[in-house]
C-alpha cells in the first residue's frame, strides 16, 4: 500500500472511531496516528534484525505519545489508539484488524512465560481505559474488555469480560448471571448438613447442661409426686407455671 492511501486509510479508522474529530486534519495530530507510523517502520527494521534502529523508533515514540508499541509486536490493519497516555504493547503481542485501545491498556507478560509472552487480540477487539491484558493466551474476535479490568485468562469471541480478575458478564450479546459464572466455589451440601447439625447439637448440649443444673432441686415426695426444694427460685417458677397452665387446661375441658 502507498503512503497516501495508508494516510487515507487511518483517517478514515479515526473518524470512524473518534465521535470527537472535526476535520481531517486533526488526524495528524493523533498521538494514535504518529505512533502506527512509526512502529510501522519500527517493525519493518525488527524483522530484517536491525533491533536497535528499531527499538530507537520505538522508544522515540513512546516519549512523544506515552504509547511503548515493541517493534516486535505484529499488528493488523485499522487499529486505533485513542487518547493514548500510558498505552504498551509487548513484544510477541499479535494484534488482528479494526483492534480499538483506550489510554492505560497494557498488552503485557506475567513474568512467569517464556518465548511468546504477549496476548493475542483477534479482529475488532476493544479494550477499554486502564484494563491490563496479561499473558499469552487469545482474546476472540469482537469481544470487548471492561475498563479496569484485569484479564488473565482466553476470553471466547463476542464476550465481555469486566473486573478483577476478568469474568465473563456477556457471551453473544446475551447476560451471563453472576451465580453461574463461579465454577469454583460450588455448594456442598454435605458441608452444609454437618454445619447444621453442629449448631443442633451445640442447643441440644446447653438444654442438657441447663436441666442437669436443676435436676437436684426436685425432691420425691411420699406419694409420688415432686416438689422444689427451697433454694431455686427459677424451678420454683417453672412449676408455678406449669401448674397453672394445667389448671387452665382443666378448667377449659
Ligand atoms: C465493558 C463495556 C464496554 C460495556 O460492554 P457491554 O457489553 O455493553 O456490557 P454492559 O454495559 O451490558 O455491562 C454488563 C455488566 O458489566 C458491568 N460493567 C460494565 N463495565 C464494567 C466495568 N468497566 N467494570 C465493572 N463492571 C462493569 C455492568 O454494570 C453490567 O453489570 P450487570 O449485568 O450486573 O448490570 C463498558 O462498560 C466499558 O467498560 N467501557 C469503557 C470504554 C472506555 O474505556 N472509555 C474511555 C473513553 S476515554
Amino acid at each position: 500500500m502507498g503512503f497516501i492511501s495508508y494516510i487515507k486509510e487511518e483517517i478514515n479508522v479515526i473518524r470512524e472511531r473518534d465521535p470527537a474529530i472535526k476535520s481531517n486534519m486533526e488526524v495528524f495530530l493523533y498521538p494514535s496516528f504518529k505512533v502506527i507510523l512509526r512502529y510501522r517502520v519500527a517493525h519493518k527494521l525488527y524483522l530484517k534484525k536491525h533491533y536497535f534502529l528499531a527499538r530507537w523508533i520505538s522508544q522515540r515514540a513512546a516519549r512523544k505519545t506515552g504509547i511503548e508499541i515493541h517493534p516486535g509486536a505484529t499488528i493488523g490493519k485499522g487499529l486505533f489508539i485513542d487518547h493514548g497516555s500510558g498505552v504498551i504493547i509487548g513484544e510477541t503481542a499479535i494484534l488482528g484488524d479494526n483492534v480499538t485501545l483506550y489510554q492505560g491498556v497494557t498488552l503485557g507478560g506475567t513474568g512467569k512465560e517464556q518465548g511468546k509472552r504477549h496476548p493475542t487480540l483477534e479482529d475488532n477487539v476493544m479494550v477499554s481505559a486502564g484494563a491490563k491484558v496479561l499473558g499469552s493466551f487469545t482474546i476472540g474476535e469482537n469481544s470487548k474488555i471492561g475498563a479496569g479490568s484485569v484479564v488473565l485468562e482466553a476470553v471466547p469471541p463476542n464476550c465481555t469480560v469486566v473486573g478483577v480478575p476478568g469474568r465473563i458478564v456477556r457471551r453473544d450479546n446475551t447476560k451471563i448471571p453472576r451465580s453461574d459464572m463461579d465454577q469454583v466455589h460450588l455448594p456442598n451440601p454435605t458441608l452444609n448438613d454437618i454445619k447444621e447439625l453442629q449448631i443442633e447439637n451445640f442447643q441440644l448440649f446447653e438444654e442438657l447442661k441447663d436441666m442437669e443444673s436443676h435436676m437436684f432441686c426436685m425432691e420425691e415426695t411420699s406419694n409420688g409426686d415432686y416438689h422444689v426444694k427451697d433454694k431455686c427460685k427459677q424451678c420454683k417458677e417453672n412449676l408455678r407455671k406449669q401448674i397453672e397452665e394445667e389448671k387452665k387446661q382443666n378448667e377449659t375441658v
